[in-house]
């Protein structure tokens, strides 16, 4: 499925009086790799990379992107035409198999989903146990890890494609409709019912808010939905793929990815970056002194949605977002102050060497949370909106994985402990 070519090229190392050589790989947008894998075999070293800061774990067809250029592809298509021009579910369909859907395709798809929109009544109640502080991130992850026990052919891990490809369409049926019932759960309302008339992202909506959603709101939930669909392997997904790795079923594996996703340095951050607006708001709404803190090495504040792993430049899901953030405001007639701080506080720190000097750029984050709250979703529930975005991509990484026959993720480690030393009995410590 992702292919990789050998260069007529190779990497030589030098350690002490040996020296290792190993191939030059490279991938359909000619990024370069050096294949390490035989390096150990050949002289006992490890590589150390703390936060795999350069290495490849893995090979992928999936998506590609450029963080110096700041473009973004699923399968070769645009974010930009994906996020303009597409269905979620059809950019769902075309991260998962590779090709965007023919209609017939894309119907025998959608009405596969269709079937799955209510999870069992047992998640009902599973959800309705938590007590009123549970995180709905936390609540998420253990509903759809619960899943297995309704489906428990899913423990076997060489079940046939086919079989497989009903646990995709039942994650993305459910996933939503647990999210809308976890919203439920903190709001103290009845759990609702799915409508398979109704659009993936006007079902979800009517879901969680039990009415009719304007079309305006209908059409920015898609389009965000499609611009977290994948990124390639970031936290999360390289948390699924781990998992999945050791042969662990899909819903263990992407139960797990929510738990990665979760954090205030992952997803989390959109649910921090609307908090952090406020606190700001709060304060007076002076950017400057929060850029200040954010600058200090002695304050551990970072100014959140902002910087990014691999995007030294802008992150193109972010100038789509704010974009559409603009929009749904307008539509819907609100006025945000929160807005205003976010592009004072944008213009700024663009502005500022301090950001310039490390390539620090707003990202995917900064800007979705105000959305989120213009169509009135709390901003603990941000980060399942995203979560529900990224599923499909999710769901990718893993079947790739699992159909390239990728080894068990099993990182080497450099020990710093103790050198062996005598057990001490009770009686002398
Ligand atoms: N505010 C202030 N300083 C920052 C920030 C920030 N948001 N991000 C990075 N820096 C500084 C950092 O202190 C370091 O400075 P120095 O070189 O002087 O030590 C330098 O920039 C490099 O940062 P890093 O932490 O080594 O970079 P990283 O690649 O390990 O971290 C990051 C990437 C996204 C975790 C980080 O930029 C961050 O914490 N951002 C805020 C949280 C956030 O918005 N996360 C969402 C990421 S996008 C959504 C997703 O896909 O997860």
């Amino acid at each position: 499925m992702s292919q990789i070519a050998e260069l007529n090229e190779t990497a030589e190392l030098k350690l002490g009086d040996i020296t290792v050589e190993f191939p030059v790989i490279t991938g359909s947008e000619n990024e370069k790799g050096i294949d390490i894998s035989s390096l150990r075999g050949k002289s006992g070293y490890i590589t150390l990379d703390l936060g795999y800061k350069n290495t490849g774990s893995c090979t992928s067809a999936i998506t590609f992107l450029d963080g110096e250029l700041g473009i973004l592809r699923h399968r070769g298509y645009s974010i930009e035409d994906l996020a303009d021009k597409a269905s979620f579910i059809e950019v769902a369909f075309l991260v998962i198999y590779g090709e965007l859907p023919t209609k017939d395709q894309l119907a025998e798809f959608e009405a596969g989903i269709k079937e799955y929109l209510m999870p069992p009544a047992g998640i009902q109640q599973m959800l309705k146990a938590f007590p009123s502080t549970g995180h709905p991130m936390g609540m998420l992850s253990s509903a759809i890890c619960a899943l297995h026990a309704w489906y428990p052919e899913s423990l076997n891990a060489y079940r046939p494609e086919d079989q497989k490809a009903l646990t995709y369409r039942r994650l993305l049926g459910f996933l939503p409709a647990i999210s809308a019932w976890i919203y439920c759960v903190q709001n103290g309302q009845d759990f609702t019912k799915a409508d398979a008339s109704l659009d993936y992202s006007e079902n979800f909506m009517k879901m969680m808010f039990n009415k009719d959603v304007a079309p305006a709101v209908v059409s920015a939930i898609n389009k965000l939905l499609i611009l977290h669909v994948d990124h390639e392997q970031n936290c999360s997904a390289s948390t699924v793929r781990m998992v999945g790795s050791s042969h662990a079923n899909l819903y263990a594996s992407i139960s797990a990815g929510i738990d990665a996703l979760w954090g205030p340095l992952h997803g989390g951050a959109n649910q921090k970056v609307i908090e952090m607006l406020e606190a700001i708001k709060a304060d007076g709404g002076d950017a400057d002194k929060w850029l200040a803190k954010a600058k200090d090495k002695d304050d551990p504040f970072r100014l959140m949605g902002f910087g990014h792993r691999v995007y030294k430049n802008f992150d193109p899901r972010a100038r789509i977002i704010k974009k559409a953030a603009d929009e749904v405001l307008n539509n819907l007639g609100i006025v945000d102050p929160v807005l205003e701080i976010a592009k004072a506080l944008e213009s700024k720190a663009l502005a500022d060497p301090y950001f310039a000097e490390r390539k620090l750029y707003p990202n995917v984050d900064f800007y979705s949370g105000i959305i989120y709250r213009a169509l009135g979703i709390p901003t603990e529930m941000f980060t399942v909106m995203f979560a529900i975005g990224r599923l499909p991509g999710w769901i990718a990484q893993w079947r790739e994985m699992r159909i390239d026959g990728d080894p068990i993720g099993r990182p080497r480690q450099i020990y710093t402990g103790y050198p062996p030393r005598d057990f001490v009995a009770m009686e002398n410590r």
